[in-house]
C-alpha cells in the first residue's frame, strides 16, 4: 500500500442500498454529447457514470433520516415536524426564528425581496450564481470583496474564502450605508473553489457590520464543512468541537439563508433563520405567497423531519473528516498527474483551473466547459463549468465583454455516495484528458441561450468550433 493510500480514510459507513451505475460506450457518449448540446445541464442522468454536476440534493440520507420520514406530520399549520426543526435550529445554530423553504434559492428569494430594493448594493466575499441571479432580478448589485489571493489558483493559504476587510470598508464608504441592506458571506465560498472563511474573519466582518449598523447574513449552505476547516486550520479553534465552532460562526450573523441540500444532508429543502421578530415578519408574506405556510415552506412534513436530523448528522466529525479527506485524496491524485486546480482543495469539490489546463483555448471559447465535455467523453464523468459562460458580462453600450478572473471546471463530490475507489476512477479520467490536452483543438460557442441575466449557462445550447 502506498503512503498516500494509507493516508486516506475508509468510508465511515456501509452501504445498505445500492443504486447501479453504468459506463456508456464511447459511441453512446458521443451521441449523448450531441443530444445534450455540449452542455452538461442538457445531459440525461442515465448517460452518466460518475455524476459530479453538483453536491446539491445528491447525497445519501442515513437510515435514521429514512426512518424519520415516517414520523412526518403533514398538518398544514403548526406541524410537530416543524416544532422539531425549529428546536433543532435553535439548539444547533442558535436562531430563534426559522422559516423552511423548498431550497436555497427560495430562501434567497423570500429574504432578498423582503429586505432589498432596486439600486441597493450587497457586499459579499463572493455570491453563488443563483444568489447573484436573485440580486440582479431585484436590480441589486453584488460587490465581491474576496481577498486578492483567492483569485490565484496556486496560492495556498488556509482561508481563501475570507473577506478583504479593507475592501469591505471601502465599498461601504463608496456606496453609503443606506444603499446596503445587508452584508453577505458565503460559507464555504462555492464560486471561489469551496474555500472556507475563518472564524476570525467572520468576527471581523461582523464588527464592521455592527459599526455601520448593517445586518450580516451568511449563505450557510456548507457551514459544517466550513466549521471543519476552522477546526483543522485555525489554531485558536483547534480544541473546540465542530458544533461549538459552528455556533460561534452563527453568533456573528443576524440571519442566514441555507440550501439544506448541501451540508444538512437532505435531497430537498432550505432555511431562512433570523434573530428578530421584525425581520421574520417582513419575510413571512413572501413565504406564504411563494412557498407555503410559514411552518412548512414548500416542504412536506417528512422533509422537515429528515432536515432536523441532517442538521445534527452534518456535525459528525468522523463523517466530515472522511468527506474532506476524500476530496483531498482526489486532489492529491490530480496533483500527482500534474493537473492544475484550485489549491488548497476545498470542501465539496475540486475546481480544475481550466485556463491552466487548456492555455491554448481563449476564455471566450469557454475552456471550463470544453473540459467538462472532454471529461465526459473520456470517462462519462460529469462536472460543470464555472467560468466565462456563467460569469462573463457584456457592457450594453460598448459591447465589450469582461471575463471572470477564474475559469474553473468543478467536480462536486456527493455526500456519502461515492467511494474512494470512485475517486481513483475520476482522477484517472481527468489525467487521461490532461495527457492529450494539446490535441483538444476546439472551443465552444453559444448557439442559443434563453434565460435571464446570470443564468445563461443552465440553458445554453453549445457547439464545438475550431480554434
Ligand atoms: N448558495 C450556495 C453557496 C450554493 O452553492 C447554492 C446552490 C445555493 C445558494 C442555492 O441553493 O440549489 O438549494 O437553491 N448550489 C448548487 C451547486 C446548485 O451546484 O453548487 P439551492
Amino acid at each position: 500500500m502506498s503512503e498516500k493510500k494509507r493516508n486516506i480514510m475508509p468510508e465511515p459507513f456501509r452501504i445498505r442500498m445500492v443504486e447501479p451505475i453504468h459506463l456508456p460506450s464511447p459511441e453512446q457518449r458521443e451521441e449523448a454529447l450531441k443530444r445534450g448540446n455540449y452542455n452538461m445541464f442538457g445531459m440525461r442522468s442515465e448517460d452518466i457514470y460518475i455524476d459530479l454536476l453538483t453536491d446539491s440534493g445528491t447525497g445519501a440520507m442515513s437510515k435514521y433520516q429514512w426512518g424519520a420520514l415516517m414520523r412526518g406530520d403533514e398538518a398544514y399549520a403548526g406541524a410537530t415536524s416543524f416544532s422539531l426543526l425549529k428546536e433543532t435550529v435553535k439548539d444547533v445554530l442558535g436562531f430563534d426564528y426559522t422559516i423552511p423553504t423548498h431550497q436555497g434559492r427560495a430562501a434567497e428569494n423570500v429574504t432578498f425581496s423582503a429586505l432589498m430594493k432596486q439600486g441597493d448594493v450587497v457586499p459579499f466575499n463572493q455570491p453563488f450564481d443563483t444568489t447573484r441571479g436573485h440580486l440582479f432580478r431585484l436590480g441589486v448589485e453584488p460587490v465581491d470583496c474576496l481577498i486578492e489571493e483567492a483569485y490565484d489558483p496556486e496560492t495556498i493559504i488556509p482561508f481563501k474564502g475570507n473577506v478583504d476587510i479593507a475592501r469591505l470598508r471601502d465599498v461601504i464608504e463608496k456606496y453609503g450605508r443606506e444603499r446596503i441592506p445587508m452584508i453577505m458571506v458565503t460559507i464555504t465560498n462555492n464560486s471561489g473553489g469551496g474555500q472556507p472563511v475563518s472564524l476570525q474573519n467572520l468576527r471581523d466582518v461582523s464588527a464592521v457590520a455592527k459599526e455601520y449598523g448593517i445586518p450580516l447574513f451568511l449563505d450557510a449552505a456548507r457551514m459544517a464543512e466550513n466549521a471543519y476547516f476552522i477546526k483543522t486550520r485555525e489554531e485558536a479553534c483547534a480544541n473546540m468541537t465542530m458544533a461549538e465552532i459552528l455556533r460561534a460562526c452563527m453568533d456573528c450573523a443576524d440571519g442566514i439563508t441555507v440550501s439544506a441540500k448541501k451540508d444538512p444532508l437532505v435531497n430537498i429543502g432550505g432555511l431562512v433563520c433570523c434573530r428578530t421578530e421584525e425581520t421574520y415578519i417582513k419575510i413571512l408574506p413572501n413565504v406564504i405567497m411563494f412557498e407555503g405556510f410559514a411552518t412548512y415552506g414548500g416542504l412536506a412534513g417528512r422533509d422537515l423531519e429528515a432536515l432536523a436530523l441532517g442538521l445534527r448528522e452534518m456535525l459528525d466529525e468522523e463523517y466530515m473528516a472522511h468527506r474532506i479527506a476524500q476530496v483531498r485524496y482526489l486532489g492529491e491524485m490530480l496533483e500527482d498527474a500534474g493537473v492544475p486546480f484550485m489549491k488548497p482543495t476545498g470542501g465539496h469539490a475540486i475546481f480544475i483551473d481550466a485556463k491552466g489546463f487548456f492555455p491554448h483555448i481563449p476564455q471566450g471559447k469557454y475552456p471550463a466547459d470544453v473540459l467538462t465535455v472532454e471529461m465526459y467523453r473520456e470517462g462519462a464523468v460529469r462536472g460543470i463549468g464555472l467560468g466565462a459562460l456563467a460569469f462573463e458580462t457584456k457592457d450594453e453600450q460598448t459591447g465589450e465583454t469582461t471575463y471572470p478572473k477564474l475559469e474553473l471546471s468543478r467536480l462536486a463530490i456527493n455526500r456519502r455516495s461515492y467511494t474512494n475507489s470512485h475517486m481513483e476512477y475520476i482522477a484517472d479520467t481527468v489525467a487521461e484528458v490532461y495527457k492529450r490536452r494539446e490535441s483538444v483543438d476546439y472551443g465552444l460557442e453559444v448557439v442559443e441561450a434563453p434565460g435571464a441575466k446570470g443564468l445563461r449557462h443552465f440553458l445554453a445550447k453549445m457547439r464545438p468550433v475550431k480554434l
